[in-house]
């Protein structure tokens, strides 16, 4: 399943862009897999390959009620055979609803843990237990954002795709950190911003220097955080970033969600808006999916 296609890019339209005068392109990520889709295809990669081949019949992860990363890891481990084991924060309540409904329609076993126990989630041992009680799966942590995912995210932009569109700028959406932390080692010294979707994410600075060490071995400098796109937090709901996402639906047919991508790509024009970027600029920007996660939410945003 880990056979990579040629991934597709598109020119945005939008009217700040085109009064700037920059150029924004969108790296489709989103349409990589129809369920392993976005960021997750490559943080899951060298996760399951190594779980294969280490020998172990089950992986473990942690994530939300709503999360990509525990949808995409029981679509993988089901097509490869593997069993999954999903710990998530909260009520055995949320078990119906559509992103854990399909997780355990794939085979996925949940084990439900109140947000106090979630935030054990990388204590020693708290994983020893779980390793006890589940029979020795392999355990990838909360998003998937270990080793082994940075560098399948860092085989996410290829010389060939850089080279054809030759951006001055590279963005993205930050939850873990994982995902840039691979872009950064992958994209040939280009300027990276990530935009942390969660308030206060400057201890990102550190967890991403830290994940691009442990693989690459030195940290480079040529990447940023903006941290002004969160939109109220985690999750949270705006009317400007619902209003926001509905117009690019119709301007460029593309959905994005309302908790990654529709917050990073409304800061990213707000900040060519503010003159940021001079005019005749290229920026890349990362559609890393998520949008089985738009099930979660009642409203006109929802596909
Ligand atoms: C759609 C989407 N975009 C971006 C991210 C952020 O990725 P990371 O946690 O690697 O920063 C996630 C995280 O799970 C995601 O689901």
């Amino acid at each position: 399943m880990f056979e990579l296609k040629e991934l597709s890019v598109c020119q945005i339209y939008h009217k700040v862009l085109a009064r700037q005068k920059v150029e924004l392109f969108l790296l489709r990520l989103d349409l990589t897999d129809g369920v392993v889709s976005g960021n997750k295809w490559f943080k899951l990669k060298y996760n399951l390959q190594y779980a294969i081949t280490a020998g172990y019949n089950s992986v473990l992860s942690f994530g939300g009620a709503y999360s990509n990363h525990i949808h995409a890891l029981a679509k993988a481990g089901y097509d490869l055979g593997l069993e999954t084991i999903g710990v998530i924060r909260g009520e055995p309540e949320y078990a119906t609803n559509p992103t854990l409904a399909d997780a355990v329609n794939w085979g996925m076993k949940l084990h439900f843990i109140t947000r106090r126990e979630y935030r054990q989630k990388a204590d020693k041992a708290f994983l020893a237990a779980l390793r006890h009680r589940f029979n020795n799966p392999f355990i990838i942590p909360e998003g998937g954002s270990n080793q082994f995912a940075v560098k399948g995210a860092s085989e996410i932009l290829s010389p060939k795709l850089l080279d054809d569109i030759a951006p001055d700028q590279i963005v993205l959406a930050c939850g873990t950190g994982g995902t840039m932390a691979g872009v950064i080692i992958g994209s040939q010294g280009i300027n990276v911003l990530g935009i942390p979707v969660l308030k206060k994410a400057d201890f990102l600075y550190d967890d991403i220097a830290d994940l691009v060490a442990q693989v690459a071995g030195d940290v480079p400098g040529h990447w940023m955080l903006d941290l002004e796109g969160h939109y109220g937090g985690y999750a949270k709901r705006s009317q400007e970033v619902d209003d926001f996402i509905l117009d690019f639906q119709k301007s460029n047919n593309i959905q994005l969600d309302h908790i990654y991508t529709g917050k990073m790509l409304l800061r990213l024009i707000q900040r060519v808006a503010m003159g940021i970027y001079p005019a005749g600029s290229r920026i890349l920007a990362l559609h890393t999916g998520g949008l089985q996660g738009l099930r979660g939410i009642s409203s006109e945003v929802g596909a």
